[in-house]
C-alpha cells in the first residue's frame, strides 16, 4: 500500500532554496580560504612558449602562481582512456594547446578580486599553429569508434544493400544539423578544497561524488576513505557535473600546495570551455518504405565532432535500432577532431539530437507517403525491441498517441502544410515520438529508525533539481509504513553508502529498491529485538511468527496487538536500529527485457509571414515514465525537458570565433535559451502505469525522456504553418523566411 508514493509532495527543499536558505556547493567557506582564478589559452592550436608571472606575483595578495613550471606531480590517467578530466591540464605538463580556454596557469590569492588582477597580469606567449575548428576542417582521417558508453554504435540488421536498392519504393534521403549546445545551470562549477594532513575534504558542485572521490584519491595517490567530497545540492548541471573536471583536481593541487583551502569557481565563460557541450553532428537519414508507409529499410549516418584528445562519440544513431519495426537498419557514427574541448553528454546525449534527426525524417517519409505522420508511426510501431527480439518491459507508446492526440486535438489537422492560419499567421501541428532508456545502476542505501519516531535514509547521491530528496524520502516513507513528515532522505556526501551517479535518468529507479531493501533489514532487526522482549506477544517469536505494517510489529494474524517501532526500541533500551543494503545493476526481473519508456510530443506553432518568426503556442506531451513517483516534480522535469528542447529547436547555439575557436556568445544574454515570456501553454499528461520489471515500485526515470523528440515535432510544426523543411538546428528566422 502506497501512500507517500504517487502523491503530489511539494518539495522537501523547496521553502528552504525559494528563501535562499539553500546552500550549494559554492556557499561553503573555510578559515584562511584562499580564491584561484584559471588562465585559460587565448590560442587554440600551438605551444606555450613562455609564461611570465612576475608581474602577477608582485601583485599584493598573490599567493602562488601555477605554471608548468611549479606544478606537482599529479598521477594522471594518459589522455584518451578516461573522460576528460584531465583535458584542460594536460597544458600545463606538457605546454601543449589543443584548444582555447584550455589552462595556461592558475593564480591563487587571498581575495578573488586579487586573484582576478593575478590572472590579467600573467603574460603568456604562445607558438601558434592553424587551428580545425570546423567539422569540415577536422582531419579526413575519421575514426569510426566501436562504441560509446557500452553500446555498439557501427550496427546492421537485415538486408541493407539489397533494401536500400529495391524498386517501387518510397525513400526518404536528408541531412540534418544540429551545433554546439552548452550546458547552462544556473550554478557554475565550483570547488573548495582544503587538506588535514593526508586527508582531503572537497565541496565541489557535482553529480558524481563517489566519482570525484575516486579520481582525486588517484591523483593524489591517497586512500579513498581519505578523500571526502560533499555537495548537498547540485544547482542544475544538464550532464556537465556527472563528470569529472579539471579544476577540482587544481584546486585540491593548490591547496595542498600552499596548505590552506582554495576556493576555484569558473566563470560562466569558462563553463562554455571547461565542462563538456553537446557536439555538433551531421545526421543523414535514409528511409526506405513501402506505398503503405511501412518502413523496409533505414540508415543513420552520424558524423560528429569531438576534441583531438578523446574520442567523444555522439550516439545519435542508437534510436535508429529500436524505434521502428523496419527489418532491415544500419546505423554509422564517426567522429571528426576539432580544436575544441572534449564534447560530453548533455541531457538525452543520444536521443535528443538523435530523435530530432530520425523523427524529421519520419514527418518527410509522412508527406511523400502521403499519410497523417501519427499513422505513419502506428503502422511502423515496433511490437518487439527490434535490435534484439527482446519483449519489452512496459510499452504503452500507443495510448501515449491516443491520450496525446486526443487531448490536442490531432484529428482536426489538414494533411497538407500552410493550411491553417490565426490572424495573419500561419499555424502549423507536429508530433514526434520521445523515447529513452530505463536504467538502473548498482547502489547502496543505509537506513536508520529511532526510538523518537523519525527515520533517516542516507545514499551519497545527488539532487540536481529534480526532487530526489522528496521523491526519495517519499519511497523511504512508504518502505517505513511512516508519513512522510518522520522521514528524512540525505545525500550528497561520500560517507553514505555508495548512491548511483546522477547520469542516464538513474537515481529514483536505482534507489528505491536499495532503500526499500534497507528499511527491510532494519525492520527484521525491529522483529529480532521484538522477539526478545519480556511481557510481550512476542517474546520468544520466531521471526516468521511475526509480520510488519504501518510502523508496528505484530504476531501474524493479530494486526490489532501490535506495537509500534518506538515502544518496541524503548522496550529494549535502544535508541534506533540501522541496516544498509545494496541493489545491483540488473537482477532476476529486469533480464531478458528492454526497458525502455516512450512518449509522444504534439506542437502547434504561429509564425509570422512576414518575419519568419515563429512561436510555440501550444504543446502536449503525454509520457510514460513507469509508475508516477510524485506528479508535481515528474511534472517539472517534463517541464523542464520540453524547455530545453524548445530551446534546441530555435534558439541555442554556441558560436565559435572562426578565427580563434573561442565561443563568442558565452554569456546569459548572447546564448539564448527560452524564457517565461517564450512559452505558450505546456500540457503534460503522464500514463502512471507500473513497470513489473525495473524495480519493486515501478518507476523509470523521468529526466531525459521528456526532451526526446521534442526538437523534432517543433520541426514538423514549423514545416507544417509554412511548407519549408529546415534541417539545420536552431531554426531561427533567418532560415524560415
Ligand atoms: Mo544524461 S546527460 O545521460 O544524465
Amino acid at each position: 500500500m502506497n501512500k507517500a508514493v504517487g502523491a503530489a509532495v511539494d518539495r522537501v527543499d523547496g521553502r528552504a532554496k525559494v528563501t535562499g536558505a539553500a546552500r550549494f556547493a559554492g556557499d561553503f567557506r573555510q578559515d584562511r580560504m584562499a580564491c584561484a582564478v584559471i588562465v585559460p589559452s587565448a590560442v587554440a592550436r600551438g605551444e606555450i612558449d613562455a609564461v611570465q608571472t612576475a608581474a602577477a606575483r608582485k601583485i599584493p595578495g598573490v599567493l602562488l602562481v601555477l605554471t608548468r613550471e611549479n606544478l606537482p606531480a599529479l598521477h594522471l590517467k594518459p589522455p584518451g582512456e578516461e573522460h576528460p578530466y584531465t583535458e584542460a591540464l594536460t597544458s600545463l605538463i606538457d605546454g601543449k594547446i589543443s584548444y582555447a580556454g584550455q589552462a595556461v596557469a592558475l593564480v591563487v590569492a587571498e581575495t578573488l578580486e586579487q586573484a582576478q588582477e593575478g590572472a590579467a597580469a600573467v603574460h603568456v606567449r604562445y607558438r601558434e599553429d592553424t587551428p580545425a575548428l570546423q567539422m569540415n576542417e577536422a582531419d579526413p582521417q575519421a575514426v569510426f569508434p566501436k562504441e560509446s558508453h557500452g553500446e555498439k554504435v557501427q550496427y546492421v540488421r537485415g538486408k541493407m544493400d539489397e533494401a536500400l536498392t529495391m524498386p517501387g519504393m518510397i525513400k526518404v534521403d536528408a541531412a540534418y544539423f544540429n551545433p554546439v549546445e552548452t550546458h547552462n545551470p544556473m550554478e557554475p562549477a565550483v570547488t573548495l578544497a582544503w587538506w588535514d594532513h593526508d586527508h582531503l575534504n572537497v565541496y565541489d558542485a557535482t553529480r558524481w561524488l563517489v566519482g570525484t572521490q575516486a579520481t582525486l584519491a588517484d591523483v593524489f595517490r591517497v586512500a579513498k576513505e581519505n578523500v571526502h567530497v560533499m555537495c548537498p545540492l547540485v544547482g542544475g548541471a544538464f550532464g556537465s557535473k556527472a563528470f569529472r573536471w579539471s579544476h577540482t583536481v587544481l584546486a585540491a593541487a593548490a591547496a595542498r600546495m600552499l596548505d590552506r583551502p582554495v576556493r576555484l569557481e569558473l566563470t560562466r565563460a569558462q563553463m562554455f570551455t571547461w565542462m563538456g557541450h553537446r557536439p555538433e553532428s551531421r545526421q543523414k537519414l535514409t528511409l526506405v518504405a513501402g506505398p503503405d508507409g511501412r518502413l523496409i529499410a533505414m540508415r543513420h549516418d552520424t558524423s560528429s565532432a569531438t576534441s583531438p584528445t578523446h574520442p567523444f562519440v555522439a550516439p545519435s544513431g542508437v534510436v535508429s535500432k529500436m524505434l521502428y519495426a523496419a527489418p532491415a537498419a544500419q546505423t554509422t557514427h564517426k567522429i571528426l577532431p576539432v580544436n575544441r574541448a572534449t564534447p560530453t553528454y548533455m541531457r538525452a546525449p543520444a536521443e535528443a539530437p538523435g530523435m530530432f534527426a530520425l523523427e524529421c525524417a519520419m514527418d518527410e517519409l509522412a508527406e511523400a507517403a502521403r499519410l497523417d505522420p501519427l499513422e505513419l508511426r502506428l503502422r511502423n510501431h515496433a511490437d518487439i525491441d527490434p535490435a534484439t527480439g527482446r519483449l519489452w518491459s512496459s510499452k504503452n507508446l500507443k495510448a501515449c498517441y491516443e491520450i496525446g492526440a486526443e487531448k490536442f486535438g490531432w484529428k482536426q489537422r489538414p494533411l497538407a502544410p500552410r493550411a491553417m492560419t490565426d490572424h495573419g499567421l500561419l499555424v502549423g501541428w507536429g508530433l514526434a515520438t520521445a523515447t529513452y532508456p530505463g536504467h538502473r545502476r548498482g547502489c547502496a542505501a543505509a537506513a536508520r529508525i529511532t526510538a523518537n519516531g523519525k527515520a533517516r535514509v542516507q545514499s551519497s547521491a545527488h539532487e540536481i533539481g529534480n526532487g530526489a530528496l522528496t521523491v526519495l524520502a517519499q519511497a523511504a516513507a512508504d518502505a517505513i509504513g511512516w508519513p512522510l513528515e518522520r522521514v528524512t532522505f540525505e545525500l550528497g556526501d561520500t560517507t553514505f553508502p555508495e548512491g548511483p551517479p546522477a547520469g542516464g535518468s538513474v537515481t529514483t529507479a536505482s534507489l528505491c529498491d536499495a532503500i526499500d531493501r534497507a528499511v527491510r533489514a532494519a525492520q527484521t532487526k525491529l522483529m529480532e529485538t521484538a522477539a526478545t522482549l519480556p511481557g510481550t506477544p512476542f517474546a520468544g517469536a520466531k521471526p516468521e511468527e511475526l509480520a510488519t505494517a504501518e510502523g508496528k510489529i505484530f504476531r501474524r494474524g493479530h494486526p490489532a496487538q501490535g506495537l509500534s517501532y518506538e515502544e518496541i526500541l524503548r522496550g529494549a533500551g535502544m535508541n534506533f536500529v540501522e541496516a544498509e543494503a545494496e541493489v545491483e545493476e540488473t537482477d532476476l526481473k529486469t533480464k531478458g527485457f528492454t526497458i525502455q519508456s516512450f512518449g509522444a510530443h504534439f506542437c502547434e506553432v504561429k509564425v509570422d509571414p512576414a518575419l519568419a518568426q515563429a512561436r510555440v503556442t501550444r504543446f502536449v506531451s503525454a509520457l510514460d515514465i513507469g509508475r508516477v513517483m510524485n506528479p508535481k516534480t515528474a511534472r517539472s522535469q517534463a517541464l523542464g525537458g520540453i524547455v530545453m528542447g524548445l530551446g534546441m529547436a530555435l534558439t541555442e547555439e554556441t558560436i565559435y570565433d572562426p578565427r580563434t575557436g573561442r565561443p563568442v556568445n558565452d554569456n546569459f544574454s548572447d546564448y539564448k535559451i527560452p524564457v517565461n515570456a517564450d512559452l505558450g501553454a505546456i500540457d503534460v499528461h503522464f500514463l502512471d502505469r507500473i513497470d513489473p520489471c525495473i524495480n519493486t515500485l515501478g518507476c523509470r526515470g523521468a529526466g531525459e525522456l521528456p526532451m526526446t523528440g521534442v526538437t523534432a515535432a517543433v520541426v514538423n510544426a514549423l514545416w507544417h504553418a509554412t511548407g519549408r523543411r529546415v534541417r539545420d538546428l536552431p531554426v531561427t528566422p533567418d532560415k524560415l523566411i
